[in-house]
C-alpha cells in the first residue's frame, strides 16, 4: 500500500475516533476557563493519536465562551522505546498551547513514578492489547485507574468487541466504574475477521473507595 493511502486512511481514522471521543466526553470532563488539562496516553506506541486527541479535547472546551483558555498537557508513554522516539520526534514541542511528552514506562508501573506524580484528568488506553496478556492489562489499567485526578476519567478503545468486552470487565474488577459505552459505527474494517480501528470505547471513572 502506498504512503499517500496509509496516510489518508490515518487521517480519516482520525476523524472519526474524534467525533466519537467528543460524543464520550462531552460534559463529562471538567474543561473549566483556565485549566490546565493533563492527558496521559498509556501504552501510546507511535502516538499517531496524540495530535488529533489534544485537539479534540482543546475543542471540547470551545463550545464554551473561551475558546483558547484550556491548556492541554499531553503525556504519551510506552514500553517501546523506538515507538516513543518517533512520536516525540513528530510531535515536537508542541504548537497551539499544547505541551508534549513522551516517556518510555512500564504501564504496570506508573502508580508510583516520579515521572508522573501529578494526577491525571484523562487517561486514555488506545487499542488495549487484553488478548495478548490479560494479566499484565489488568496491572495497567489497575494503574490508570491510580493515576487519575478525583474527577479524572479513563477512557479505552478496542478493535474488537469480545476483547473489549474483557477490557471492561477487567476494569471494572480493579476499581474502575463504569460511565459509557459507544460503538464506533464507522470503524474501518481491518483484515483480520471482527478487527476494526477503535471498534468501541469506554469511559470509566475510579470507583470510591
Ligand atoms: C495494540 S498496541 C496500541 C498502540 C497505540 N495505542 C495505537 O493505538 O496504535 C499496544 C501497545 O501497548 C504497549 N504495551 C504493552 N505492554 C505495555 C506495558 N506494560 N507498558 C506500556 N506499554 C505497553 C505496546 O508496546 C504497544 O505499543
Amino acid at each position: 500500500m502506498s504512503r499517500a493511502i496509509q496516510q489518508a486512511q490515518l487521517a480519516q481514522d482520525m476523524k472519526r475516533l474524534k467525533k466519537q471521543l467528543q460524543r464520550l466526553c462531552q460534559d463529562r470532563l471538567d474543561v473549566a476557563d483556565g485549566k490546565r488539562l493533563r492527558v496521559l496516553d498509556l501504552a501510546c506506541g507511535e502516538c499517531f493519536e496524540a495530535e488529533m486527541l489534544s485537539k479534540a479535547l482543546r475543542d471540547l472546551a470551545s463550545k464554551d465562551a473561551h475558546p483558547l483558555d484550556l491548556n492541554v498537557e499531553f503525556v504519551g508513554a510506552d514500553i517501546r522505546e523506538a515507538e516513543i522516539g518517533r512520536a516525540a520526534e513528530r510531535c515536537g514541542s508542541g504548537p497551539e498551547g499544547i505541551d508534549y511528552r513522551f516517556l518510555v514506562k512500564d504501564g504496570q508501573k506508573v502508580a508510583q513514578d516520579a515521572d508522573l506524580d501529578e494526577p491525571f484528568d484523562v487517561v486514555f488506553v488506545r487499542h488495549q492489547n487484553y488478548y495478548l496478556g490479560g494479566k499484565e492489562w489488568h496491572a495497567l489499567f489497575e494503574q490508570s485507574l491510580e493515576k487519575l485526578a478525583p474527577e479524572g476519567k479513563l477512557v479505552i478503545t478496542s478493535y474488537f468487541d469480545h476483547e473489549h468486552e474483557l477490557a471492561k470487565g477487567a476494569i471494572q474488577k480493579v476499581g474502575g466504574e463504569l460511565i459509557d459505552d459507544i460503538a464506533n459505527r464507522e470503524a474501518r474494517a481491518l483484515q483480520t475477521k471482527g478487527k476494526h480501528v477503535d471498534k468501541r470505547l469506554a469511559m470509566f471513572r475510579r470507583r470510591e473507595r
